[in-house]
């Protein structure tokens, strides 16, 4: 990751910003022009693989409700692969359809309101939660062609709800229950990658137990020189498991596999689950944490929704696989307030904050 050592490129969720212009706003005023600090010229020379039989593995979580029924042993051997091979996967079979389409529903009803309504729940300089850009550091910085709207609802008692939208109406009622039902499926996807990885499953549900959720609804408005502008620049996600889902029909999500971009194509009704930082020090190097970046349209707006979960603020992070010890960790072991503080440093150095972890 980091080719472009003149920007952040491992970015993630966590940090104040300094504040620019509002993108939907931005593309909305009949431009002539892309603003210069949009403009990346240099990513129409990357590598994009065209060869669609290339796509992520599909995992059938139906198939994992029960150990012993039919088809687990070969399913669970088959979300092992997809996660030591790809780190990206999707999941279908979920059971909370219900949630997502409720969620799509309010998440793009928010975003068509003005600007001043949409302000009302807009990040401050201190904090990382709230309506603005993904986290920016220095006034020469490239920017994303994106807005968020980033909330923290887990755990239950630091919730903020200055920052919970109260339009449309059913905002807050919908995010509550969509942050309920994906800690669900995180927490069985993380239980069934310990039975993988060989984690003791008692120190799986004590890390899950206080579990920090941050939910990132992206905005990616259209633009008119959609290739030469990031949506969201290339990244690895600093926490555990992420789920995404894509609102709408438009195509962006890109990961690098082999030096190559590989577009996803997601399935409709799937969650596209990725490898976070901590998973990967969590499995000791077994699973990787992928990096990925979003295009966006020349005529289509494209949204999307981050569901982001880490261990509690009151665990370790570091790896966990049976048996491993002081000679054959290859990550550190450190708590989650350094995590914290290594993940902003790493940013405003722009250095690959896994390769901090990692045991030289
Ligand atoms: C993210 C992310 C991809 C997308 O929010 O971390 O990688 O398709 N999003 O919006
Ligand atoms: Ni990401």
């Amino acid at each position: 990751m980091g080719q472009n050592t003149d920007e952040i490129s491992n970015r993630s969720e966590y940090g104040g910003s300094i504040p620019v212009d509002n993108v939907q706003a931005l593309a909305s005023k009949d431009l002539k022009d892309v603003p210069v600090r949009y403009l990346r010229p240099e990513i129409v020379s990357d590598e994009v693989l065209t060869d669609e039989s290339l796509q992520i593995p599909v995992i059938d979580i139906g198939k994992l409700s029960v150990a012993g029924q039919p088809g687990y042993d070969d399913e669970l051997a088959k979300l092992h692969l997809a996660c030591k091979d790809w780190g990206f996967f999707q999941l279908i079979n979920h059971g909370v359809s219900e949630s997502i389409d409720a969620m799509k529903v309010v998440t793009k009803e928010f975003f068509k309101l003005g600007l001043e309504e949409k302000m009302k729940c807009a990040q401050t300089p201190t904090t990382i939660e709230g309506y603005g850009q993904a986290f920016v550091v220095s006034e020469d910085q490239k920017l994303d062609w994106g807005d968020m709207l980033f909330i923290l609802p887990l755990p239950i008692p630091q919730r903020n709800l200055r920052f919970w939208p109260l339009n449309p109406p059913s905002f807050r009622a919908t995010l509550d229950e969509y942050s309920n039902k994906l800690y669900g499926v995180s927490k069985e996807l993380f239980k069934l990658m310990s039975i993988n990885l060989g984690i003791d499953l008692e120190t799986v549900s004590k890390l899950y137990e206080n579990c920090t959720q941050g939910i990132r609804m992206n905005y990616y408005p259209p633009c008119l020189e959609a290739d030469k502008v990031l949506g969201l620049a290339p990244h690895s996600d600093a926490v555990g498991l992420t789920l995404l889902v894509q609102v709408n029909e438009v195509q962006g999500l890109q990961i690098k596999k082999n030096s190559k971009w590989v577009p996803i194509k997601p399935i409709r009704g799937s969650i596209i689950v990725n490898i976070g930082d901590v998973m990967e020090i969590m499995s000791n190097g077994e699973y990787r944490s992928i990096e990925h970046r979003a295009l966006v349209h020349l005529e289509k707006e494209r949204l999307s929704i981050a569901a982001f979960h880490s261990p509690g603020i009151d665990t370790m992070i570091g790896p966990l696989t049976d048996g491993v010890n002081e000679k054959t960790a290859k990550y550190k072991t450190i708590n989650t307030e350094d995590y914290t503080k290594l993940i902003i440093s790493s940013k405003l150095d722009g250095k690959s904050l896994i390769e901090q972890m990692k045991i030289q």
